[in-house]
């Protein structure tokens, strides 16, 4: 798969774990062959890297950027600004607007001056948008006013003038009210010279599921000027999964990467963990799984060859 996309000039990533690849070698062994972009799962999140105010842990993150490097992947930093896996200290409810806002953008400085110049991407904001369109109600929109998404861009370009910007959601995939909210969020921004490379679709699929307007939407976005990355691809099926459920969510797989790599712009296809063996989709959606292209023994499943052929 990787000597596939890298002879295309193409990204193909997974998010990676920092205790599985210091647990088991067969999976830092394929997440190492397999793949020239890597995403730190959980590493990078705020509760993760400053699990006590002031104190920070780089631990997970300092391991996936070391592994990355040794391997000559390209690293997205995943996420700086998000309503969830925050620490608790931060969301307590003492703090003030103005204390909110001083301490995102420390945190915002901190976490990518820390990887200048070794991060490639990063999902700046991670989810902003309600089903609807609107603006999602949360701690940063609460402290700073719907500015904080222009605030974060900002503040990350001081960082790392190189690190490509990215905004990143889910259910943006198709054309439909959230991905207009977020097409317009990102006209918006760049008429008024804020900070932003591109849109990331996360891409958390039901199997037969692609939605028909994919390619359509990623031209509306790369039309504007920016790039688009599939940033968490998973086809999740009803368990048990079936051979036909697993020969559609091949043909899902190829198709996305394949609508993805025909348009100018849309450079990488990520998924969100390569093999079912440790996929957060059981947990998060139960009787649903087997979303990876690998399986539980780490065999690759017929979406994997599909992936491979997009490629
Ligand atoms: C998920 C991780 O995979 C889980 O391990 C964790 O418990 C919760 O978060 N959208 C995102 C990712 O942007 O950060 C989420 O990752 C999946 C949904």
């Amino acid at each position: 798969m990787r000597a596939a996309a890298s002879a295309r000039g193409a990204l193909v990533g997974t998010a990676l774990a920092a205790s599985h690849l210091a647990a088991d070698p067969d999976y830092a062994q394929l997440a190492g062959s397999q793949f020239n972009s890597v995403t730190p799962e959980n590493e990078m999140k705020w509760e993760a890297v400053e699990p006590r105010r002031g104190q920070f842990d780089w631990s997970g993150a300092d391991a996936i950027v070391t592994f990355a490097e040794a391997h000559g992947q390209r690293i997205r930093g995943h996420t700086l600004v998000w309503h969830q896996q925050l620490p608790s200290w931060l969301t307590g409810g003492s703090l003030s607007p103005a204390e909110l806002r001083q301490l995102l953008h420390e945190h915002i400085a901190t976490e990518v001056g820390r990887y200048r110049g070794r991060v490639g991407a990063w999902d700046v904001v991670n989810e902003p948008f309600n089903d609807d369109g609107s603006l999602r109600s949360s701690i940063w929109k609460g402290a700073l006013g719907p500015d904080y998404i222009a605030q974060a861009l900002t503040w990350a370009r001081q960082a790392d003038p190189d690190a490509k910007l990215y905004l990143n959601d889910y259910d943006i995939e198709g054309v439909g009210a959230k991905s207009t909210a977020m097409l317009e969020l990102v006209g918006s921004l760049k008429a008024n010279g804020v900070p932003i490379d591109g849109v990331g679709f996360e891409g958390h699929l039901i199997v037969g599921q692609v939605p028909p307007s994919l390619q359509q939407n990623i031209a509306r976005f790369t039309g504007l000027g920016v790039s688009v990355e599939i940033t968490e691809l998973d086809v999740r099926v009803p368990l048990p999964a079936s051979a036909a459920d697993l020969s559609r969510q091949a043909s899902d797989y190829g198709r996305v990467a394949r609508e993805c790599l025909a348009a100018q712009g849309c450079t990488a296809i990520t998924v969100w963990g390569f093999a079912d063996r440790y996929s957060w989709i059981p947990r998060f959606f139960p009787g649903m799984g087997a979303a990876d292209i690998y399986d539980q023994q780490l065999r690759p499943k017929p979406a994997a060859s599909a992936l491979r052929q997009a490629l």
